[in-house]
């Protein structure tokens, strides 16, 4: 069983973590997953999961990891609660935290989420927010150590939309001193907080981070090729318009060869085929999105016995 513990008490953004931290819960992860642990550090314990959008990876990867912690799971769909609009925000956190030892929520605004945290007696998770997905990004560190052998020094090229995904793995890869490239449309890249937040961190880590347009530029000879849903979910409405800014950000074999020969394709999924991968690009050669999306137990697991154990 790992001693790790973390400075915050939540993880809402992968900028609660330090470099160290993140280093230590990627390192565990790759343990756990190399040797399960017997010991069941959760024993007793209850974890909320409190979701506003739909999930196969998040929530199946909590139940089971939590599961495999000796800890129970409580799932709380989009219909049951009603955050926010049934029940104040800070009696849902008030109240749960009676019951429970963690809440994993999910949901739109990230304010409803910091809101959650600050009246929350327990650890709180962010299961993705409109802003971040800081679980995604443990996982995506795991699954390039295990692909790369080292953080450091590697480079990612991230293809689409500066979203939640976008904005977290670019503080994570930052934090790890690694090289991160994301090229996207005008209009749909990061903010200029978060490029000068993931370029300080960066350069304070060892790493670098450029923010281009073009996407053959951001590939180029790059060790990790990533991308994710031009729409995230709750801009299903901009869906077609988006579809035609974000031609040409398309990862197919094309892009890809212009990567290192031995580059990797990352997509934290679901993926939207004939959109930012063409039909069966999850089964190209070079793809590693199923280890990538079994390295959300391994990571998670990490990160409650760090949290809760
Ligand atoms: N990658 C990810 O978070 O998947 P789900 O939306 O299915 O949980
Ligand atoms: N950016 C996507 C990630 C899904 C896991 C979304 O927010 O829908």
């Amino acid at each position: 069983m790992s001693s790790l513990t973390l400075q915050s008490k939540h993880l809402l953004s992968v900028a609660d973590l330090s470099p160290a931290e993140i280093c230590a819960l990627v390192e565990r992860a790759r343990d756990i997953k190399r040797t399960p642990d017997a010991a069941k550090p959760l024993q007793g314990k209850t974890v909320a999961l409190l979701f506003e959008k739909p999930s196969l990876r998040t929530r199946v990867s909590f139940e089971v990891g939590t599961a495999n912690l000796g800890g129970n799971c409580l799932y709380l769909s989009p219909a049951e609660v009603g955050i926010g609009g049934r029940e104040a925000v800070s009696d849902v956190a008030q109240v749960l935290s009676r019951y429970v030892d963690c809440i994993v929520y999910r949901c739109y605004e990230h304010a409803k989420l910091a809101e959650l945290a600050h009246y929350a007696t327990v650890p709180v998770i962010n299961a993705l927010s409109d802003d971040e997905h800081p679980c995604q990004t443990l996982a995506d560190l795991t699954t390039v150590l295990e692909q790369r052998g080292s953080l450091p020094g590697t480079t990612l090229a991230y293809i689409g939309d500066g979203n939640n995904v976008a904005r977290s793995l670019g503080l994570g890869c930052a934090a790890v001193g690694m090289h991160y490239r994301i090229a996207s449309p005008e209009g749909y890249g990061l903010s200029p907080d978060d490029e000068r937040a993931i370029e300080a961190l960066a350069a304070a880590n060892g790493g670098s981070a450029t923010f281009l347009r073009d996407p053959r530029e951001a590939v180029a000879g790059a060790s990790v090729v990533y991308t994710d849903v031009w729409a995230s979910m709750g801009q299903e409405d901009e869906a077609a318009v988006r579809k035609e800014v974000f031609l040409g950000y398309q990862v197919n074999p094309e892009l890809m060869a212009l990567a290192a020969p031995d580059a990797v394709f990352m997509h934290d999924l679901p993926a939207h085929y004939g959109e930012e991968v063409p039909e069966g690009f999850l089964d190209h050669p070079q793809s590693v999105v199923f280890d990538q999306a079994e390295n959300r137990l391994h990571a998670q697991q990490a990160l409650l016995e760090a949290l809760l154990g």
